[in-house]
């Protein structure tokens, strides 16, 4: 069985073509600030595509580009600004803050306001999640789900398997899986025999960031197998978690990287800037 690779680069000029029709009727159009703190090369080329994705849909963006030595304490005073700031509607700040500095994450997070916490990541925001009443889900996993409705593949008495469980994907899947009546189960560094666990998925899900963590042999045939790292294997390419040729063979669908969930991650970061806009009444 040869799977059918999902598109997430046409899925998310859809969802992104969608934001920007919804974005003309506001009245005032919606606003992102990202903060960049340090020079770390990844996450300069997601700050810069947050910024076309911001013009492609008819946004307002700010963009802060600190050095790595701006310290907590400016940090957390811009974010007081920025909240405080109307055409303002988005705050993100991105992750990871550079090692060395002292710097306190949870503390920057707590400090956005959730209603312009566009990432999820506000304790406040994340405990909607859990209970499934929410205003905001975190880029990522949205964007996951998205996907599996788009083409079709719905969760309810699957058995799914997360691998990972950061606070950014691995835990939120997993409870949107289960919002979604999967039957979900997370496994990590210190799961015993990962394979016997993700050969029972009908969804796989790959979230640790380790070149060639899933084999063909990890996967059951047919499964769904949906690949979120971000990975440069030896010779730099680009690459998931997913050994990839050898598990298309095996799979029914999966998600190729680059062009499968990234997209949909900075997709699904313009729709929660729109939810936001529209919780400051500029629709
Ligand atoms: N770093 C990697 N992914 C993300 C994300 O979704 N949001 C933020 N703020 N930082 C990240």
């Amino acid at each position: 069985m040869a799977a059918v690779i999902i598109d997430g680069k046409a899925l998310a000029a859809r969802c992104k073509g969608q934001v920007a029709q919804e974005a003309k009727r506001f009245r005032t159009r919606p606003g992102l600030a990202v903060i960049l703190v340090g020079n770390d090369p990844a996450s300069r080329v997601y700050v810069t595509s947050k910024r076309k994705d911001c013009e492609e849909c008819g946004f307002y963006s700010e963009e802060f580009a600190l050095p790595a030595e701006t310290g907590q304490k400016a940090l957390l005073e811009l974010v007081d600004v920025l909240n405080a700031r109307p055409e303002i509607d988005g705050i993100l700040c991105q992750l990871p803050l550079p090692k060395g500095y002292d710097y306190d994450e949870q503390e920057v997070l707590l400090r956005i306001d959730p209603s312009k916490d566009v990432d999820a990541f506000h304790p406040a925001n994340v405990g909607k999640i859990m209970i499934g009443n929410y205003d905001f889900l975190p880029c990522t996993p949205a964007g996951v789900m998205e996907m599996l409705e788009e083409y079709g593949i719905d969760p309810a008495g699957k058995r799914c398997v997360v691998v990972g469980r950061s606070n950014i994907v691995g835990k939120p899947q997993a409870m949107l899986l289960l919002h979604k009546h999967g039957t979900v189960t997370i496994c990590h560094s210190r799961t015993p025999d990962l394979a016997s666990i993700t050969r029972q998925a009908d969804i796989l899900v790959a979230a640790v960031g380790k070149v060639g963590l899933i084999t063909a042999e990890m996967v059951k045939p047919g499964a769904v197998v949906i690949d979120v790292a971000m990975n440069r294997n030896e010779a730099g390419k680009l690459c998931g978690d997913v050994d990839f040729a050898p598990v298309a063979e095996k799979a029914s669908y999966i998600t190729p990287v680059p062009g499968g969930v990234g997209p949909m991650t900075r997709a699904m970061l313009m729709k929660n800037t729109l939810t936001a806009a529209k919780l400051h009444g500029k629709e």
